[in-house]
């Protein structure tokens, strides 16, 4: 099933104009929503950067996020699914091809659901994963189609036998081709902060949460690769990802090699999130 404009159809009744903004330019954004017991995780959060995306793209959306939200809960009542994914996306719309917005037309809304089970074996053992030059624009906080660097980054990764590519602009981490980084030192946790140049993540502001309650300190602060190269613990954060400990980057063990303790009581925390959102008692 998909929910296309409004309407809840099956997946052949979607006819996308070869002529719409998100296929011509990636004129769009998109958010992708955590399904854990067949409950939304952390729903507000992400609807409200729905609506930063649109606003700093100047599109307006079709509906109220009100609206949204309760089509969105339509589509999971026709597609009830236990572990997976909601995604969304809004283009600006189909129009003639040329770069300024047209004088008018309808933004083009398309959302699905997938099932997708939690992926256990990183969680528990840790990734690999390599550095890599950060090579997008400079307003990646926007939740934009335009994801080819990241695709190109995801990749080489997977090429050089790594799960992630860890961005740096210059000498500075920025964050994964598809999740944020942090690195642990000292028992302190350091992350980009949420400027421009990092998407902020749902799952980022969680951890924070997380983190506040555990008594972990975390300095949002730029660091960079000499830093992270005396890092004690490594791990990314991410919808789909969770809290995925990184125990070696660029060919060489991070700390021991193994997740760490810091990211063990995170991932421990986390976990009870996810628990209380699939028992339909979020915190
Ligand atoms: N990716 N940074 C980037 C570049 C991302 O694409 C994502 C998410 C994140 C983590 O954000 P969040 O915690 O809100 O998922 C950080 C999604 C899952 C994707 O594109 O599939």
């Amino acid at each position: 099933m998909i929910l296309f404009n409004g309407r809840i159809v099956e997946d052949d009744q979607v006819a996308i104009s070869p002529t719409d903004r998100g296929y011509n330019f990636g004129d769009g954004i998109y958010e992708v929503f955590r399904i854990y017991g067949g409950q939304l995780f952390e729903r507000e959060a992400h609807m409200a950067r729905l609506s930063r995306s649109a606003a700093a793209i100047r599109l307006r959306l079709p509906w109220t996020i009100d609206e949204l939200d309760r089509q969105l809960r339509q589509l999971m009542e026709a597609q009830p699914v236990d572990n997976g994914t909601l995604y969304i996306q809004i283009t600006r719309c189909a129009a003639p091809r040329n770069h300024a917005f047209p004088a008018q037309g309808e933004a083009v809304v398309v959302a699905f659901i997938r099932e997708l089970p939690r992926p256990v074996a990183a969680l528990e053992n840790g990734i690999q994963a390599v550095t890599m030059e950060d090579i997008r624009w400079l307003r990646c906080d926007i939740k934009s189609l335009n994801l080819l660097p990241n695709v190109l980054a995801k990749q080489e990764a997977l090429d050089r036998g790594a799960g992630e590519a860890i961005f740096h602009r210059g000498a500075t981490v920025t964050e994964c081709s598809s999740s944020n980084f942090m690195a642990v030192k000292d028992g302190i946790v350091y992350t980009h902060p949420a400027t421009n140049l990092i998407l902020h993540g749902v799952t980022r502001g969680v951890l924070l949460q997380l983190a506040a309650q555990q008594g972990i300190a975390v300095v949002e602060r730029p660091f960079d690769l000499a830093f992270l190269a005396q890092a004690d613990e490594a791990f990314l954060s991410g919808t789909t990802s969770e809290i995925t400990p990184i125990v070696g980057i660029d060919g060489r063990p991070v700390g021991d090699g193994a997740p760490g303790p810091v990211t063990r009581r995170l991932q421990q925390a986390f976990e009870r999130r996810v628990q209380a959102c699939a028992d339909g008692k979020p915190e």
